[in-house]
């Protein structure tokens, strides 16, 4: 069936909408984007990811296209018009086309952003095969620019380390900088030692994952101990358990790092623990 999507103020059939060839997003990658999940029909952190998306645009000098109560009442329709239960809404917003090549950026009052919206129905969203079998991960160098705190589409890179990860019959990569690891392609990094669980502390190093303030504020609700530091992939190896967070799959337990198996291969304790805590506990603030 043809999705809806919104374009610019419109929704459009997805065959029928179009951005212009001169589009900065699509000549220079110069554009920010969200992934918000849908429960039950409902936005999971919604006021999350319309924070940092507004953070992402003003780190850029990009002007953001709408207000966000109305942007709020755009995700609704868009999951009202495609009957979406479980899955994800995609935001995109670039900083548009001046009708040619440039460098330099176009003014913001003469040449307005390009905004562009779709759904993804991904019905077994939160009961995932994936989180019961747990990934399988290899370590790839980090080469990344300096600026991970924005969520720009920057993303040939990640989608090259998903690739390498492929190739080695593996599900994804954890990135790795001067011998500490960043974060996960699509996600951040967790590993779980002596009950405590450890991620690396935020800075402009990583993306400040939207889940992982959630899923941190829960452990600690849950009178968990969290470290905030960085480690190695030697000392992940060595720990109990690992797992990933974001907003498309949540808390994922990760099973082995680069050939070794963590634990006894299965979904740690804390990693499944906690992704029901932030399941439950989601669902009951979706909006
Ligand atoms: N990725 N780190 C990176 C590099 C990411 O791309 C993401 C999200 C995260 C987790 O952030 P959050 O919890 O706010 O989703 C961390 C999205 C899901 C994606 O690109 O599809």
């Amino acid at each position: 069936m043809s999705r809806t999507v919104y374009v610019n103020g419109e929704y459009l059939p997805e065959g029928e909408a179009t951005v212009s060839i001169f589009d900065r997003g699509f000549l220079m990658a110069d554009g920010v984007y969200e992934v918000t999940s849908v429960l039950d029909g409902k936005l999971i952190d919604f006021d999350g990811h319309a924070v940092r998306l507004e953070r992402s645009l003003v780190e850029l000098d990009m002007a953001c296209p709408i207000e966000m109560d109305a942007l709020l009442e755009v995700f609704h329709e868009l999951v009202r018009l495609n009957g979406i239960n479980e899955g994800m809404v995609y935001l995109q917003i670039t900083r548009g086309s001046a009708g040619d090549r440039d460098f330099i950026f176009p003014d913001p009052e003469k040449v307005p952003s390009t905004i562009v919206m779709f759904t993804q129905d991904v019905p077994d969203l939160a009961n995932s095969a994936l989180s019961k079998r747990g990934t399988k991960i290899i370590s790839v160098e980090d080469i990344r620019w300096a600026r991970r705190d924005i969520k720009t589409v920057q993303l040939l890179y990640p989608a090259m380390a998903k690739m390498m990860a492929k190739k080695a019959g593996c599900d994804d990569a954890w990135m790795v900088e001067d011998g500490h690891v960043t974060e996960g392609t699509s996600n951040n990094a967790y590993i779980v030692k002596g009950g405590k669980i450890i991620t690396r502390q935020l800075s402009n190093d990583i993306l400040h994952g939207i889940t992982r303030a959630a899923v941190l504020r829960f452990a600690a609700e849950a009178q968990m101990v969290v470290e905030e530091r960085s480690f190695s992939i030697e000392e992940a190896q060595g720990a109990d358990e690992a797992f990933t967070t974001s907003a498309s799959a949540f808390v994922m337990p990760v099973v082995e790092i680069d050939g070794v198996q963590m634990g006894d291969g299965k979904p740690g304790r804390v990693a499944m623990r906690l992704r029901e805590i932030y399941l439950d506990e989601s669902r009951k603030s979706a909006v």
